[in-house]
């Protein structure tokens, strides 16, 4: 096992009907804005009861975060947070107004261009405060509500900003307020669960056995889990371990002092931004063909993936490998995510400027060890046509 460091301050209050606990977690003079995206709060009933948790404490709201938060979007909620004096941030929903809270919250606390915020990729940028933020989250996805990461759309670029300082405060996790999402939503939320695992599992072994487990035992949990969801919305356990499998496959505890990937990511960030596809169906296209082109590289790993969370015991080592990739693949499409690029009408041509735009935002070297460049790209989207 690498040498870690372990941080994570965020207080997670998880079960249905615990709002009231608002009270007892922001300052009684706070001025709070509550930020939110298109109004599926209002249907689920999570800002009515945000609403009522905060009591008599002075309230501004922000709506209309989209997908995939936009920066001058984002920049709107700073000029209202610096006119109205607002000093604590509260964000109720999915991934999108969680990150977007997230920027928003170093943004309004920085003196210079906030673009700059974005130039720093995996690095902290270098900012001293943020506006303290909590989360109620409403789509099991991203673990954006219990990590340090936002995403932001810039001139049709995605941006991670990775910043300590905007750790949620808390986060709460009402698998309640889960019972309105489309079906879509529920599988691009197991894809992406599922593949953050990935990305931090399926790389080379440092005999680093709890993370190794706990890996496996979250993406055995989606696995069980995810299909039923997507059926069943009336099945509140499976909803429970959802909602816990998301944010644990995120929250920094599985990735502690083991290589990472994030090769899959960085590539489906580029499918979202020029072709619009939901971030975690980006990534179902992805991995399968990355799982192809990379069976020399990650061998060891994928054999256990094969053995201990597909359960794959008959077969050469290479047999197991196909078997558990298939498999992958089986169960995204099992979730109606379909697996080809071409089904978004997506061609040879569109794969060479999604190329190009990779190499201008230098993600030339990819994978656990760099060794991923942009021929490989190539090759794993042709392969995905
Ligand atoms: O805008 P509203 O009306 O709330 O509707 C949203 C949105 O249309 C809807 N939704 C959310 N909760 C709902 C609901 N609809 C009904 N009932 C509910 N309970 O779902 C739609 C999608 O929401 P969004 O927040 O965009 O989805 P998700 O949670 O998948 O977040 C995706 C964003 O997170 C980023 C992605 O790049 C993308 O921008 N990521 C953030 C990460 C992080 N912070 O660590 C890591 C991820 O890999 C990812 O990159
Ligand atoms: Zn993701």
């Amino acid at each position: 096992m690498q040498n870690f460091d372990f941080y994570n301050p965020t207080h997670i209050v998880f079960g249905q009907d615990r709002l009231a606990k608002l009270n007892t977690l922001i300052p009684e003079d706070a001025k709070v804005m509550v930020l939110y995206g298109g109004g599926s709060v209002k249907r689920n009933g999570a800002l009515e009861k945000v609403i009522a948790g905060l009591g008599k404490r002075s309230v501004v709201e922000f709506q209309g975060m989209e997908p995939n938060p936009e920066f001058d979007t984002l920049m709107k909620a700073v000029d209202v947070i610096r006119a109205e004096g607002v000093t604590y941030l509260l964000a109720v929903g999915g991934g999108s107004v969680m990150d977007g809270t997230k920027f928003i919250a170093l943004a309004a606390k920085h003196e210079g261009d906030a673009a700059e915020l974005l130039k720093h990729s995996f690095a902290p940028p270098p900012v001293k405060e943020a506006l303290p933020l909590g989360c109620v989250a409403t789509l099991p996805a991203t673990g954006s509500e219990m990590n340090m990461t936002s995403v932001v759309t810039y001139k049709n670029q995605k941006y991670p900003v990775m910043s300590p300082l905007t750790f949620p405060v808390f986060s709460f996790l009402d698998p309640d307020f889960t019972l309105t999402l489309p079906k879509e939503q529920i599988a691009n939320g197991v894809a992406d669960a599922f593949v953050h695992v990935i990305e931090q599992y399926l790389t080379y072994p440092v005999n680093a056995m709890v993370q190794d487990r706990f890996s496996e035992g979250v993406l055995k949990t989606l696995i069980d889990i995810g299909p039923v969801t997507y059926r069943n919305n009336d099945d509140i356990d499976a909803r429970k371990n959802f909602m816990w499998a998301a944010t644990s496959a995120l929250n920094g505890v599985i990735g502690c002092g083991v290589p990472q990937d994030w090769s899959t990511h960085m590539i489906g960030h580029e499918l979202t931004s020029m072709y619009g596809i939901a971030h975690g169906r980006t990534l179902a296209i992805v991995l399968p063909y990355l799982m192809r082109e990379r069976k020399t590289q990650k061998h060891a790993k994928l054999l256990q993936f094969a053995e201990r969370v597909w359960g794959i015991t008959q077969g050469t080592d290479e047999e197991k490998i196909d078997q558990a990739i298939n498999k992958t693949e089986a169960f995204f499409n099992e979730l109606d995510i379909v697996t080809r690029l071409s089904h978004y009408d997506i061609d040879e041509a569109g794969i060479d400027t999604l190329i190009q735009n990779m190499k201008n935002m230098g993600l030339t070297a990819l994978s656990e060890t760099g060794d991923l460049n942009l021929d490989h790209v190539r090759s794993i989207l042709c392969n995905a046509l």
